[in-house]
């Protein structure tokens, strides 16, 4: 359990408020007696209930696994860019706020709901990536587990997972090739509160994406529908911009992003404009949640291939069938 004094303090209240109660019972005054009975019990039934929901949480927190697949990353030069090119793109978003991949940024800031506090790990040599093996960071991406079997929450909620083999084995070929810098992040990054425990616990936090063990590849990269829809497989548009990209919904996790049918009016130009400059074709500034840092670094015909995407789909549809077979 990680919050332990926040553990032993409702375990304290919860014990204390029985006792209360049962104390109330003595007392003469009949509306104090039962007012207090009444209260004590209400506030204990709260605690307790807290409690088993936590506990709940704490067990559900422990129980992802996956087995490590075999992997060597030969770390050919055109892996190293590609590579780069995700990483620059997608993971820098999250993992670069200070420094290239040193991580050190808390997303739980960023949540919707007061639930812990998720550092994103430095990812050079000076993180916890130098002891693990190119299976064990394979593993990170795909499944969101770490190297000692604990579950990355954050990178379970992420779409890495959804990166075809090839793109994967050229994220980590980069992340091998880069010096060590920043310093060590948490470890482990993850630290659900007592709140988070509980509603993890009431099954209000989403699970993470089911583990996935077999292999992914994915289309020929090139300006169409089809490659955007593949970006947007494991960029996590979805999580902020809802299920159908028609806006995200409150009580949602994520920041929520409002409905991505403006694009249809827009041209290649004005969305290529838009994600490179964060500015909208209006000329209004777009908020840093939206991580238009990260994603104006793909190239044109990636963008393009997003932008392909967005006019072909259809907002009415409610069900989207993501990347993953
Ligand atoms: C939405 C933010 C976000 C994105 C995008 C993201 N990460 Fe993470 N990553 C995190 C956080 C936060 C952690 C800390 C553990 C957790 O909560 O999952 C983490 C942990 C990790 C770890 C485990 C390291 C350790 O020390 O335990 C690896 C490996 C990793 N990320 C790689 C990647 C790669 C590679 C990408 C891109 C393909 C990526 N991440 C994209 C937020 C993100
Ligand atoms: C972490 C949450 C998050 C993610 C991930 C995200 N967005 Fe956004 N996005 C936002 C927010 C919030 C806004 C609203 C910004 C504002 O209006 O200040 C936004 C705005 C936008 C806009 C401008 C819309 C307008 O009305 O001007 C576009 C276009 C857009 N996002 C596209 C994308 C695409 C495409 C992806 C994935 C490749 C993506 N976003 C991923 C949060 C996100």
């Amino acid at each position: 359990m990680q919050d332990l004094v926040g553990l032993l303090l409702l375990i304290t209240a919860a014990i204390a408020l029985v006792w209360l109660g049962i104390r109330a019972r003595r007392l003469r005054n009949r509306v104090l007696k039962w007012g207090g009975i009444f209260t004590a019990a209400a506030l204990a039934a709260v605690a307790w209930a807290f409690l088993v929901l936590a506990s709940a949480g704490n067990i559900k927190q422990h129980g992802r696994s996956a087995p490590i697949p075999e992997v060597q990353i030969a770390g050919t030069p055109d892996q190293i860019l590609r590579g780069q090119a995700i990483v620059d793109s997608f993971c820098a978003a999250c993992h670069s706020k200070y420094g290239p991949l040193t991580g050190g940024m808390d997303i739980g800031k960023d949540l919707t709901a007061p639930v812990g506090s998720f550092i994103a790990s430095n990812l050079t040599p000076a993180g916890a990536l130098s002891d693990w093996s190119d299976g064990e960071i394979f593993r990170a991406i795909r499944n969101g587990i770490d190297a000692k079997g604990n579950w990355l929450t954050i990178m379970s909620y992420t779409n890495a997972g959804k990166l075809s083999d090839a793109d994967t084995h050229a994220v980590i070929a980069y992340i091998r090739s880069r010096p060590p810098a920043g310093s060590m992040t948490a470890q482990p990054p993850d630290h659900l509160n007592l709140l988070g425990l509980a509603m993890l616990g009431a099954g209000l936090l989403p699970a993470g994406n089911p583990v996935f063990t077999g292999h992914l590849s994915a289309p020929p990269k090139g300006p169409t529908a089809s490659y955007g829809e593949y970006i947007l497989s494991y960029q996590d548009c979805r999580a902020c911009h809802g299920a159908n990209l028609a806006g995200g919904v409150p009580g949602q996790i994520a920041p929520i992003g409002p409905n991505l049918q403006v694009v249809r009016d827009w041209n290649k130009d004005d969305f290529i404009h838009t994600m490179r400059t964060g500015l909208d074709p209006t000329g209004r500034p777009l908020s840093e949640l939206m991580p238009w840092r990260a994603l104006g670094t793909m190239d044109d015909e990636e963008l393009i291939a997003v932008f392909e995407y967005l006019q072909a789909r259809n907002f009415a549809v409610t069900a989207e069938l993501g990347h993953r077979p």
